[in-house]
């Protein structure tokens, strides 16, 4: 199912031969133990299994599942949601083994994965468990298994898996995504908007997943960009992402959420600990290069600070020190003692700069300092990782790149992926703690509501016979982890 040119095959072991024993001068060299790898999400790379049925391939009783197959979803245009049927995915959940033999052939020591909480607990979890113990029966046997067999074919290769607990995804019974699209406030399974009941089962979940898979994985994530579950579910789901409950501009709920997002973290980032004392627990920042539209305009440059303070800070100061910030004035107000120091390491998602322009007033009562319009762009600013890098050095955390890639790999991916490697060793060479990078992704995967019109794979996939093509920027970005020099 792989198709990789002989020359390239050649190129590769010339280099596996060559280069490492023997680096040439000049060239960039990264550390001997530096993760090389690619990140996926199961959402987004499981299903499309090319034998298996649906029924044992697809995981169907999740929020996105129903995102991307409700047919009022798909015809609602300001949603964005793209129809593509989820079997056109690259059925990973089946074909992992042949990935990760292709993985460890292009030199890769590390793969980034997520476990799906829906296809371990597609049925409901009553309120009343109160303890890991009382998770175990409940869980999918079949998924649990599979679970495993994915873990041990990595580490058989040699690959190291780093493992998302949660990258967006919520089972059906914890957050009914349809209902709470139609009406979030009287949608009876909230998810992330219901404090207890999320914090609770994050924590029971995250437990669970540490006791049974703790000795398979040593590095895990709790939660993947938690400002981006905000920003594309309760404020401005769009054409850049929607994901449910795909609401408008709800203020009060986007604070609700972040909020709750950080004390789900810490359940999390504790039950891991309990459960798999070994674990290294950190959670994916998606680090945004912000810079004011105009620098020398006093509003956008507060805009600017503001719009830090709230996708990165916010979360950071609660998590290393207990700073609490309930009203979201940009001045915490407390000290949560039981929220400080839960991060081992960091993982950043770095893809954009965005420009921002400042209002002279706030736009919502309930986010007092959301002044600010941010402007994304995918234009490639890789100079921006370096930025995020050092500013993350603040935080005295190891780091990890965990995500960083193009939409547009057919026409740039190489030069996307040295530009940012190039970013990282000049910050690395300066002396910061950056142990790994993960390019996103090993293969085109389902991009949420894009579906399929977004690319961003290491391999094209064809979604009719699952075969995966390497791209060029797979084939340079093979040559750097094998060489483990950019030059
Ligand atoms: C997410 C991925 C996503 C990627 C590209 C990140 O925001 O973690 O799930 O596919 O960006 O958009």
């Amino acid at each position: 199912m792989f198709h990789k040119p002989i020359l390239t095959v050649a190129l590769i072991v010339l280099s596996a031969c060559g280069k490492k024993d023997d680096p040439e001068p000049n060239g960039k060299t990264f550390p001997a133990d530096f993760l090389w790898g690619s990140a996926t999400a199961g959402f987004q790379v499981d299903m499309g299994c090319p034998t298996l049925s649906a029924a044992e391939c697809d995981d169907t009783a999740s929020d996105w599942y129903d995102w991307v197959t409700d047919p009022d979803i798909v015809a609602e245009a300001n949603m964005f949601v793209s129809g593509d049927p989820v079997s056109m995915g690259p059925g990973m959940w089946e074909l992992l083994e042949q990935d990760a033999d292709q993985m460890k052939a292009d030199g890769h020591n590390s793969y980034r994965m997520s476990l799906e909480w829906s296809r371990l607990f597609p049925t409901r979890v009553p309120d009343s468990a109160a303890s890991v113990d009382e998770l175990v029966p409940l869980a999918n046997p079949a998924a649990v298994a599979r679970y495993h067999e994915m873990f041990a074919a990595l580490r058989d290769r040699g690959i190291e898996p780093m493992v998302t607990v949660n990258h967006y995804v919520l089972p059906r019974w914890i957050h009914d995504g349809l209902s709470c699209h139609i009406d979030l406030e009287t949608c009876v399974d909230r998810g992330w908007m219901d404090r207890d009941r999320m914090v609770h089962h994050a924590g029971l979940f995250a437990g669970f997943v540490g006791r049974e898979f703790g000795d398979d994985v040593d590095m895990w994530l709790t939660l993947n960009e938690p400002y981006a579950t905000t920003l594309s579910g309760y404020l401005q789901p769009g054409e850049s992402r929607s994901a449910p409950p795909g609401v408008v501009f709800d203020t009060a709920a986007t604070r609700d959420v972040m909020l709750n997002q950080i004390d789900g973290h810490a359940a999390m980032y504790d039950a891991l600990h309990a459960e798999d004392p070994t674990a290294e627990v950190g959670i994916v920042m998606n680090l945004t290069a912000i810079v004011p539209r105009d620098p020398e305009v006093e509003n956008d440059v507060r805009g600017a600070e503001h719009m830090d303070y709230l996708y990165h800070e916010l979360y950071m100061q609660a998590l290393l020190d207990g700073a609490w910030d309930a009203d979201l004035d940009g001045i915490p107000e407390t000290t949560r003692p039981e929220l400080a120091n839960r991060l081992d390491f960091l993982g950043i998602n770095y893809y954009n700069r965005v420009e921002v322009a400042g209002f002279p007033f706030g736009i919502a009562e309930e986010v007092p300092i959301f002044d600010f319009l941010p402007e994304f762009s995918w234009e490639p600013y890789p100079e921006g990782l370096g930025e995020v890098i050092a500013r993350a050095g603040a935080w005295n955390l190891p780091i990890y790149v965990t995500e960083n890639g193009t939409p547009y790999v057919e026409d740039d991916g190489v030069e996307v992926l040295e530009g940012h490697l190039d970013a990282l060793w000049t910050e690395l060479d300066g002396g910061a703690d950056v142990r790994g990078y993960f390019y996103w992704s090993w293969v085109d995967n389902y991009e949420w509501n894009h579906g399929f019109d977004l690319r961003f794979g290491l391999y094209e996939l064809d979604v009719v016979t699952k075969e995966r093509i390497q791209r060029p920027v797979g084939e340079r970005y093979s040559e750097i982890a094998i060489s483990g020099t950019l030059k």
